[in-house]
């Protein structure tokens, strides 16, 4: 019998195809359960292959097991993007012409949204790349503690305080492994600067490593359940922190239960018995190139290599340690590359840009916003002088290994250019950050002097100036390998900022940088926007939210100290920052960040969680369930928003929390709740925010663990850890 449908039904049919074959193939990489599996596999694997699967065969891959057709696993870089194809075995790249991809905004940025949802957008648009670019284990996030405003890595972490990373790296893991590809949490731990990353031994308290440098960490492995996650290169208590009995055997393993993979960062394993017995899984990058000149290189040489091997025919390392090595790294293929339910990933696509956009234009912060100089209206008998080597500068490359190669890179110039069709937008580049290479081979015709004349001339005849400055992913300013050498702006912008304002009253900031920095010149400038590092869609976003097509809500992760000194690790001389070379002491153990500004009474420039709005909110009726509660109760905070003013906006309600008269130190207070909320002008809503009491315990060196106490506590509630609008306090007993 013939079965005729007519054009309607074939559409219906064709449509349902369609839709059943995006649900299978959008769907979330579910990983079933593969012991039994891992368990078998396991008894046929000789002991050399068992060691091969152990450690690197090239620069970012390792290898399987051909003769059972056991997978490579493929890793590439990095925290906000896929980076560019690298050589088999070198730090060269490999010149490919299909990995190019979505730059998405720094994770500082990221972090200044506190927004947890963005955050899942975000990783999973990044996972959704990786996979694409078939990456089985994506090298980030990075959730080193913000310790110093030198560090040359900051901008790739998410901020001072453990509670806003936490939060935020949770949903950011979920959502990259959601497309069957390994988040790895890096660095653990302790590795809070770039200078002497690779050598110093930080010594530090028990609390200050649970209470502040632990917590992101122990969340991306208790809460997101993270499948791989990397060493540090630098040491503490005297031991490597790649292979450390305390951190990846002890605390990582035994008491947090980790089940995944520990991947040392590259040429961050320096032992073998250490790296076999307290906890490394898989040795990456040991010397410079494995199949280098000197063989000492060689992937066979690794630490986890040939030696490993011969301890363990010897019987000196019992074979059950590498078996449990193996098992964790096969582990890690059943939750990605033998994962038969993995989806395709997509990359370079609207939803990405999408994303890349919203987080860039949710992260800026608004840091100072005099006579309303932001938002500029499009008016088409204003004239705009666009002036800084930022707002053309690329800064998705350097940066160290997070740098990209991004499909393409939107400036802040050619933003604003896209965006103002009446103003006029003239620009010159006013600084440049000195001789870069190509400078060096050809005579740079950029001389400060004439390109400051050029700046200031543009300033007299403009009604306003945008001066897009700030730092760069070079060499000693925000990139890996070593820190920043000094507090304030570099390449003169200091001097030309004053040189403008002399000219030029009606200046706004547009500050690219990942880092807090001096500002001696605040006061010569009407407003600043913080706008990091923001990707491909980094023009785009930042007028979006200079023209007042999108209000800022950022609010910063990090204080930013009036001078440097004011800041915790800067208090106590060289040996606290950076060391001398071969020890660091934290001496500021705690008090890191807006703890050290509060309970010090030292009064920041500009305080974590701080980000103003072009409108106006009010926080009222803050009130607690109750005054008194018992250890397992969770305390709900009440706070009603209302915006006043004239735009739509979002505002961040946050919680502290703090313990007056405790037996004992602590920081006056803590975040230990926040919770962002959208209004449109006029209307408001009631925000609820939850702080189990379990989360007010402190880490009780006497007893290695943590322990709660008793009695009366001050909930801070605001919208800036030094904009508190009540204090309620309550009993816990
Ligand atoms: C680098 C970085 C690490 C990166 C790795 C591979 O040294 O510390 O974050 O993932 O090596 O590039």
């Amino acid at each position: 019998m013939k079965i005729f449908f007519n054009q309607v039904q074939l559409t219906g049919i064709f449509f349902l195809c369609f839709l059943t074959f995006q649900i299978g193939f959008s769907q979330e990489a579910k990983p079933a359960n593969h012991e039994s599996d891992i368990e078998s596999i396991l008894k046929q694997l000789t002991l050399e292959e068992k060691v091969a699967l152990c450690h690197a065969q090239s620069k970012f891959s390792t290898k399987g097991v051909a003769r059972l057709g056991i997978p490579e696993i493929w890793m590439s870089d990095g925290p906000h993007g896929v980076r560019a194809e690298i050589s088999w075995d070198d730090w060269a790249y490999a010149g490919w012409t299909n990995d190019s991809i979505t730059a998405f905004p720094a994770l500082t940025c990221l972090a200044a949204t506190f927004n947890p949802d963005l955050s899942s957008q975000f990783g999973f648009s990044l996972g959704e790349e990786a996979r694409y670019r078939k990456k089985d284990v994506l090298l980030g996030p990075g959730v080193n503690i913000y310790r110093t405003p030198l560090n040359g890595r900051n901008f790739e972490y998410m901020g001072e305080d453990p509670f806003l990373a936490s939060t935020m790296v949770v949903p950011y893991i979920k959502g990259v492994q959601k497309n069957g590809v390994a988040a790895c949490v890096k660095h653990f731990a302790l590795n809070n600067q770039e200078h002497w990353r690779d050598v110093i031994n930080v010594e530090v308290s028990d609390r200050a490593l649970h209470e502040i440098y632990l917590p992101a960490f122990k969340a991306a492995v208790q809460e997101a359940g993270v499948w791989a996650i990397m060493g540090a290169y630098n040491q503490f208590r005297g031991q490597y922190t790649t292979h450390h009995e305390l951190l990846t055997k002890k605390i990582l393993k035994q008491d947090w239960k980790f089940d995944g993979v520990v991947i040392s960062d590259w040429s961050s394993a320096h032992n073998t018995d250490e790296a076999a017995i307290n906890g490394l899984d898989l040795e990456m990058g040991t010397g410079t190139d494995g199949l280098g000149y000197t063989t000492e290189n060689h992937y066979d040489h690794y630490y986890l290599a040939s030696p490993f091997l011969k301890k363990l025919k010897s019987g000196e390392i019992p074979e059950a340690v590498v078996d449990d090595k193996v098992r964790r790294i096969l582990r890690l293929m059943y939750r990605t590359n033998l994962n038969p339910n993995k989806p395709l990933g997509r990359m370079n696509n609207k939803e990405h840009h999408d994303v890349a956009r919203k987080v860039a234009t949710e992260g800026m912060v608004l840091l100072k916003n005099e006579d309303n100089f932001f938002p500029i209206r499009d008016d088409k008998n204003l004239s705009i002088a666009v002036i800084g080597e930022n707002a053309t500068r690329s800064m998705t490359a350097g940066g160290g290994s997070s740098e990209l190669k991004p499909k393409f890179e939107i400036s802040p110039l050619e933003g604003l250019k896209a965006r103002y069709k009446n103003a006029s937008i003239l620009h010159t580049m006013g600084y440049h950050s000195g001789p870069s290479e190509y400078n060096r081979v050809h005579p740079s015709n950029l001389d400060a002097d004439s390109l400051k004349h050029a700046a200031i001339q543009l300033a007299k005849k403009a009604d306003i100036v945008l001066f897009v400055g700030g730092l760069n992913k070079s060499h000693l300013q925000d990139c890996e390998g070593d820190d920043r050498q000094q507090y304030g702006l570099p390449f003169g912008q200091e001097a030309l900022i004053n040189d403008i304002s002399k000219v030029n009253k009606n200046v706004g900031f547009i500050l690219v940088s990942g880092n807090a920095i001096d500002m001696p010149w605040l006061n010569e400038v009407k407003a600043i926007l913080q706008t990091w590092y923001l990707g491909s869609m980094a023009g785009q976003a930042i007028a979006d939210v200079v023209s007042g097509d999108v209000n800022p809500s950022g609010k910063l992760p990090f204080s930013f100290p009036v001078k440097l000194n004011d800041n915790g690790a800067h208090a106590f001389g060289e040996r606290s920052y950076p060391g001398d070379g071969v020890n660091q002491y934290y001496k500021e153990d705690i008090l890191v960040g807006y703890r050290w500004h509060d309970t010090k009474k030292i009064k920041p420039l500009y305080a974590f969680g701080y980000g103003m709005s072009y409108t106006n909110f009010e926080l009222s009726n803050i009130s607690t369930d109750k005054k008194s509660y018992a250890k397992n109760d969770t305390i709900t905070i009440s706070c009603d928003v209302k915006n006043v003013g004239d735009f739509e906006g979002a505002e961040v309600v946050q919680v502290y929390v703090g313990k007056p008269k405790s037996k004992i130190d602590r920081p006056l207070k803590e975040l230990k709740g926040f919770s962002k909320v959208k209004l449109d002008k006029g209307s408001a809503k009631t925000v609820l925010v939850e702080v189990p009491i379990d989360k007010l315990k402190y880490y009780d060196p006497s007893i290695s663990d943590w322990n709660f106490e008793s009695g009366s506590y001050e909930i801070y509630v605001g919208n800036a850890s030094n904009a508190i609008f009540k204090k309620i306090k309550v009993t816990i007993d």
